[in-house]
């Protein structure tokens, strides 16, 4: 297989199924050598399965190469041996693709604790577990003087940076993940690892409840070009931003910035900003509707 990955070694979490499936059979076709982790949980988390050496096979039937590996993400230890073994299996980790996650949707008024912690740590930290490892691995490469031109893509979500009702637990995470990219690109540039995410659109089983009845979603495969070329060679350049991938259509999440300001220069009384507070609002973007638009604007 030959492609525009040819040869990099690339971890997959979540990819047994879904979009994650989707991004280890387009790695593998690019070239690329896969490790397909997955937990094979529920869309609730809970439960597994055996689905992700389903995957292996199709891409060794194809003629790549792959590796499955059953490590939960958000367990730090887990996420080490799962960065242990790509380097073990593969003799290197080029790319990281953090893309596991589940869904325990409620209202706020109802959420429970369990509910609350187990979508932040599935996703928070299973995408802060993988991404430290791996991020430790690459400086000491770089520190023992070898080239490195690694990648972490992230996976966030509309819930998150635009906000969707009913999902606080999963939106949080998810803008908790947006704002680590961010962070993250600005760490690891040094060790010349870029770091971004894709808040990806597409009929799954953790979205099929979710549209309308006899709605059609997009394919969950037609995530899987933007994560392999940001995994490229060609998309050194770009780090620390966050796209929207739906179809065909691709567009740059522009992030939360300082808009109208006021300075008084020293400390406000609380009874002086009704005069101010609202001109400002006024003046400011509003925020995104779910599906990213500002209303009235054309992108
Ligand atoms: N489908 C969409 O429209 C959509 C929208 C926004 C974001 N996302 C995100 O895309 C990613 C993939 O979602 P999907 O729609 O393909 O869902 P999916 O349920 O089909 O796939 C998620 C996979 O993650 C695995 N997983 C869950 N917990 C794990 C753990 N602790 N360790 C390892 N693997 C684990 C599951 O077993 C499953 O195979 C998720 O992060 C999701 O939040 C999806």
């Amino acid at each position: 297989m030959s492609g525009i990955v040819e040869g990099r070694v690339v971890i997959v979490t979540g990819a047994a199924r879904g979009i994650g499936r989707g991004h280890a059979l387009e790695f593998a076709r690019q070239g690329a050598k896969v490790v397909v982790n997955d937990l094979g949980a529920e869309v609730d988390g809970t439960g597994s399965s055996g689905a992700a050496a389903e995957v292996v096979a199709e891409i060794e039937a194809m003629g790549g190469r792959a590796v499955v590996n059953g490590e939960d993400v958000s367990d730090f230890d887990g996420a080490e041996r799962l960065v242990r073994a790509a380097i073990d299996h593969f003799g290197d980790l080029d790319v990281l693709v953090n893309n596991a996650g589940i869904l325990r949707d409620r209202m706020l008024v109802n959420m429970t604790a369990d509910e609350w912690d187990s979508v932040i740590k599935v996703h928070l930290r299973g995408t802060f577990a993988p991404l430290r490892h791996a991020a430790a691995y690459w400086r000491s490469k770089a520190k023992a003087g070898e080239q490195v031109d690694a990648r972490i893509i992230n996976t966030t979500s509309s819930s998150g940076i635009y906000g969707n009702p009913g999902q606080g637990n999963y939106g949080a995470a998810k803008a908790g993940i947006a704002g680590l990219t961010v962070i993250a690109a600005r760490e690891l540039e040094r060790y010349g690892v870029t770091v971004n995410a894709v808040a990806p659109a597409a009929l799954t089983r953790m979205t099929e409840n979710l549209l309308p009845a006899g709605a059609t979603g997009a394919d969950p495969d037609d995530i899987a070009p933007l994560v392999v070329w940001l995994a490229s060679a060609e998309a050194r350049a770009i780090t620390g931003r966050v796209f929207n991938v739906r179809g065909g259509r691709i567009s740059v999440a522009e992030g939360w910035h300082a808009g109208p300001g006021a300075d008084k220069g020293s400390r406000w009384d609380p009874a002086e900003l009704g005069a101010v507070v609202p001109a400002l609002v006024d003046k400011a973007a509003p925020n995104a509707l779910t599906n990213g638009r500002i209303p009235g604007r054309e992108d």
